[in-house]
C-alpha cells in the first residue's frame, strides 16, 4: 500500500473540505494537525466528525438491525459504532490510529450502555479484518476509498457500504443522498453526501439449466458480463440467442427476463434468484399464449469470465 505523508494526507483533506464549506472546516482541520504524533505519520485521513443527523441518516440508508454487524473504518469518537449500538441493538467496532478517540469513543460507549456491544481498537483501518462485516461505514477520503474497494468488493455478498461524502470512483452507488447539515465541521454547515453500495455477487460466465416445458426438456445457456453490480448479457435457447432484458443484481439477488420461443409459440421468461457460489436457486415465470406457470430454476455456472467486479487492483 503507498502511504502518503501525513502532511500529503492533510493536504487532500483540505482541497475536498475547502471545496464543501470554507473556513470553518479549515479551523477544525488546524486542530486535528497541530496534535502532531508517531502514529499520526500513518493517518490516512485527519479527523472530522460527522454530524449526528448524517450519521442518524447513514444507518437508515443501511437499514441497520439487531441481526447486523456494523465495522466503522476510521471511527473516531466512536459516534457511528455506539449509536447503531443504542438505537438498533447493533454489534459491531471501529479502529481508529489515534489512541485519543479510541478512549473517547470507549468513554462514549460506556456513557451510553453499549459496551457489551462494542469495541474500538488502535488498528489502522487497512490491517482490519472485514469478514465479520455485514455493514461497513467509512468518513475516509476518495483515494482512500479506492485503495479498499478491491477488497470492499471481495467481502460476503450483500454486504453493505455506506461513506459519508466520498464515492468509490466508478463504482456507482446503489443509493446516494444529499442533505443540508447544520453543524457540519462545528459550524455554519454545509452539504453532506451519503453513498450505499451493496457488494454484488459475482456472476460473469456462462450459466446451464433445463427447464420442463410442456411436457419437454428445454435447455438454456446464459452468457453474463458484469462490470460491479451492473449485469449484461444474451441467452442461447432452441438454437437462438435473445438478449437478457432488465437485467438486475443486487447482493447475491439476480434477476432477468426474455422472450424467446419455445416448441414453436414466443414464450416470456421471468427469472428471479439467489447466487451462491457457481449455482442460483430460484423461480421462473412462464407466460405465453398456451402456457401460463412457475417453476423452479437451478442453474449451475460451466464457466466463469476473468473477473468482473474490480479488474484494476
Ligand atoms: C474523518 S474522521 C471520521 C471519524 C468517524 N468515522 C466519523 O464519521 O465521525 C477519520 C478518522 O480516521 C482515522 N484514521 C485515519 N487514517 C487511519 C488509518 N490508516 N487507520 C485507522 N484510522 C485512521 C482518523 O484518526 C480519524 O479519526
Amino acid at each position: 500500500m503507498q502511504r502518503t505523508s501525513r502532511q500529503g494526507v492533510a493536504d487532500i483533506f483540505f482541497a475536498n473540505l475547502k471545496r464543501r464549506s470554507g473556513r470553518a472546516a479549515i479551523a477544525l482541520l488546524a486542530g486535528a494537525l497541530a496534535t502532531a504524533a508517531a502514529w499520526a505519520a500513518e493517518l490516512s485521513v485527519p479527523y472530522v466528525p460527522t454530524p449526528q443527523e448524517v450519521v442518524e441518516r447513514m444507518l437508515e440508508m443501511a437499514k441497520v438491525s439487531r441481526s447486523d454487524y456494523l465495522i466503522d473504518l476510521g471511527s473516531g469518537d466512536g459516534r457511528i459504532v455506539v449509536s447503531a449500538a443504542q438505537k438498533y441493538g447493533t454489534r459491531g467496532f471501529g479502529v481508529d490510529l489515534n489512541p485519543v478517540r479510541i478512549a473517547e469513543a470507549n468513554a462514549n460507549a460506556l456513557q451510553a450502555g453499549v459496551s457489551d456491544k462494542v469495541a474500538f481498537y488502535q488498528r489502522d483501518l487497512f490491517d482490519t479484518d472485514l469478514s465479520q462485516a455485514t455493514v461497513i461505514t467509512m468518513y475516509l477520503l476518495p483515494n482512500v476509498n479506492l485503495e479498499l474497494r478491491p477488497r470492499v468488493l471481495d467481502l460476503k455478498p450483500g454486504t453493505r457500504i455506506v461513506s459519508h461524502d466520498f464515492s468509490m470512483g466508478d463504482w456507482k452507488p446503489d443509493n446516494k443522498v444529499q442533505m443540508e447539515v447544520r453543524d457540519k465541521y462545528g459550524g455554519p454547515g454545509g452539504q453532506s453526501d451519503i453513498y450505499f453500495w451493496v457488494v454484488p455477487a459475482k456472476v460473469a460466465g456462462t450459466w446451464q439449466w433445463q427447464l420442463p416445458v410442456s411436457g419437454k426438456s428445454q435447455a438454456y445457456e446464459v452468457s453474463l458480463d458484469q462490470r460491479f453490480q451492473e449485469i449484461s448479457g444474451t441467452v442461447k435457447v432452441g438454437g437462438r440467442s435473445v438478449k437478457l432484458l432488465n437485467p438486475k443484481m443486487r447482493g447475491d439477488q439476480i434477476g432477468f427476463s426474455f422472450t424467446a420461443e419455445v416448441n414453436g409459440a414466443p414464450l416470456k421468461h421471468e427469472f428471479s434468484g439467489k447466487v451462491e457460489d457457481d449455482a442460483i436457486a430460484g423461480r421462473v415465470v412462464l407466460s405465453g399464449s398456451r402456457l401460463q406457470s412457475q417453476l423452479d430454476w437451478n442453474a449451475k455456472r460451466t464457466a466463469a469470465k476473468s473477473a468482473a467486479v474490480d479488474k484494476r487492483r
